[in-house]
């Protein structure tokens, strides 16, 4: 038996810890597929549950209850303390965040200020503070995130949700030096909103560069790193295990370490076993099963999460989902995913 410290589950496995089962949470767990957030939701818009304290930390909480997950995730968006500093943009219901002047030349990036929690989110702090003294007694920690910068640049350069991200690359390639400028003054937002995530109570952070898949390496190395690996420096003084995740990023596993990150997300795309490789020691794991087995019959979940489990390093694993849970699942399913890795990962570690 390894016995139990002070620290979360969830915490000593990113530190790499070995732990007594594999902690379980999941990507976009709150929101989406349950029902009791649809009940919250009728109160108010997404971007009005944010700055309501009692209805953010509710739904926060919603999976924690539903389905035994051994971490909450802060309810908020990526585009949220953007908006929080007066840039214009919704969250359009089944698209996403729509910004309604999109940003397209170096004047535009004196619309990006700091972002000063206390002032421009009070609801921020005092969310957290509801969430995690509901939490900590259970020994569960909240996860803060954010939006990477070149996502959330995607989004302000496109003006929306955009497959192919083309006019953002096309800022990117062909005025560099704005381009660093924009990722440059978006990683000091993210750091400001996780400073104060931390302060308040979140004990883990995950950077979502959901779309940064579609650059290539030298993209990634000669662009985005440099800015990525200055955040991750940053966000270390945090004291806390930091995450970082991609979609359809099997080809820039590595890179995504050479952040400085403790923990790489994997999609449901590459085997853990290969991403293992790719990925240095020092990073645990987390990932990664296909969101859409979560819509497949009992027997094809179980045997998918078997394989996972079975695929996944001694330690440093995470359990989680290879993206967010798609808003068609079961609201049961997640929890019997919960159970079963419970149950498989505790007969593996007294194997
Ligand atoms: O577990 C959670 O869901 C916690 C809260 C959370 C939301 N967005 C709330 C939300 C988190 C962690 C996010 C992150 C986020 N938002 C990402 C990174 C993760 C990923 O999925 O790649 C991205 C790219 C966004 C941007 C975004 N916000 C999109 C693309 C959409 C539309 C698709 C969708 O999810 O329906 C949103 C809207 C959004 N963000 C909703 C929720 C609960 C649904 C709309 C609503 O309830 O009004």
């Amino acid at each position: 038996m390894v016995s139990p410290s002070a620290d979360p589950l969830l915490v000593r496995a990113l530190r790499r810890e070995p732990v007594e089962r594999t902690p379980v949470w999941f990507m976009r767990q709150a929101g989406r597929s349950l029902p009791e957030y649809l009940e919250v939701r009728k109160l108010g818009s997404l971007m009005e549950i944010t700055h309501r304290p009692d209805l953010a930390a509710e739904v926060t909480l919603q999976p924690v209850r539903r389905h035994g997950v051994d971490a909450a995730i802060l309810f908020s968006d990526i585009v949220t303390p953007l908006e929080a500093i007066g840039v214009d943009v919704e969250i359009k219901a089944g698209i996403g965040p729509v910004v309604a002047q999109p940003f397209r030349s170096r004047a535009d990036l004196t619309r990006l200020r700091d972002f000063a929690p206390a002032e421009d989110m009070p609801a921020l702090a005092e969310t957290i503070k509801l969430i995690t003294a509901e939490l900590g007694p259970q020994g569960i920690p909240l996860i803060g995130f954010c939006g990477a910068p070149f996502t959330l640049a995607s989004y302000l350069v496109e003006g929306g949700p955009s497959k192919q991200q083309s006019l953002t690359k096309a800022m990117m390639l062909s005025d560099p030096e704005l381009f660093r400028d924009l990722l440059t003054r978006l990683a000091r937002i993210a750091a400001q909103s996780l400073r104060e995530q931390v302060d308040a109570g979140a004990e883990a952070v995950q950077v979502f560069d959901s779309w940064i898949g579609t650059l290539s390496r030298a993209q990634y190395r000669d662009h985005i790193l440099p800015v990525m690996r200055d955040l991750f420096d940053e966000l270390a003084e945090l004291g806390v295990p930091r995450t970082i995740f991609g979609v359809g990023t099997g080809h820039l596993l590595d890179l995504l370490a050479e952040t400085g990150a403790d923990c790489v997300g994997v999609d449901w795309r590459i085997d853990l076993a290969d991403a293992r490789r790719l990925v240095p020691e020092r990073c645990a794991l987390q990932g990664n099963l296909d969101p859409a087995v979560l819509l497949a019959p009992d027997e094809v979940i179980e045997a998918e999460v078997r394989r996972i489990v079975e695929s996944a390093p001694p330690v440093g694993h995470i359990f989680n989902l290879g993206h967010g849970v798609l808003p068609e699942t079961n609201a049961e399913t997640p929890g019997k995913v919960v159970r079963l890795v419970r149950e498989l990962t505790s007969a593996k570690a007294t194997a």
